[in-house]
């Protein structure tokens, strides 16, 4: 499955995209806030990426393209759960709003879904906001939810609905 946004192409892991899928993960930039560690070995990429590829080529998570060139991934490992991360060198273009916009506007063209979810830690300053840029709204927060190599991690919750973002890509539209 394949998704054109102006800049980029969403499209189904394959095996290939190892490689460029382990600069993004292997790097503790990215993986700041992740729920893993940065991947130390090709195979723990590896063993991602089976699990994405598992999932079939209908479901909808997906690895993004820029010029040919993968840059990362956005889409839903687990619905109705968001997930995204971007090599650094990517950050700041305004590209993770273009994908994850996508993406959510794909389950909710495509799936009988009411409500999508997000996980983020409070700390993640770039991903709430891309969130609240979407118009995705705080449900909660919890302590202790993730352990990421032995340290615990907290959780804010985030929702957005299907009638909340009709209204935002009615607004976008051109007049
Ligand atoms: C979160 C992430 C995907 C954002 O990618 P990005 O392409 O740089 O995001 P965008 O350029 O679309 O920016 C989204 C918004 O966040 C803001 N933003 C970006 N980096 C920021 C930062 N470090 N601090 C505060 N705000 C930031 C942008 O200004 C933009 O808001 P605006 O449109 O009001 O200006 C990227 O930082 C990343 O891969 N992080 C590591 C993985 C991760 O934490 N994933 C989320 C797990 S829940």
């Amino acid at each position: 499955m394949e998704i054109r946004t102006p800049r980029l192409i969403l499209r189904s892991a394959r095996p290939d995209d190892l490689e460029a899928m382990h600069a993004v993960l292997s790097d503790p930039r990215a993986t700041r806030w992740w729920s893993t560690p940065p991947h130390e070995t090709l195979d723990q990429t590896r063993a991602w990426l089976e699990g994405m590829i598992a999932n079939g080529p209908n479901h909808p998570d997906f690895v993004i393209e820029r010029d040919g060139r993968v840059i990362g991934k956005a889409g839903f490992y687990a619905m109705p759960d968001i997930g995204y991360i971007l090599h650094p060198d990517a950050w700041g273009q305004g590209l993770a709003t273009e994908a994850v916009g996508a993406a959510v506007d794909h389950v909710f063209a495509t799936r009988d879904l009411d409500t999508l979810t997000a996980d983020v830690d409070p700390e993640n300053a770039a991903s709430i906001r891309l969130l609240e840029r979407l118009d995705f709204i705080r449900t909660g927060f919890a302590e202790r939810t993730w352990n990421v190599g032995g340290v615990w991690k907290d959780s804010l919750y985030y929702a957005l609905s299907r009638a909340d973002r009709a209204v935002t890509v009615a607004g976008q539209a051109p007049a």
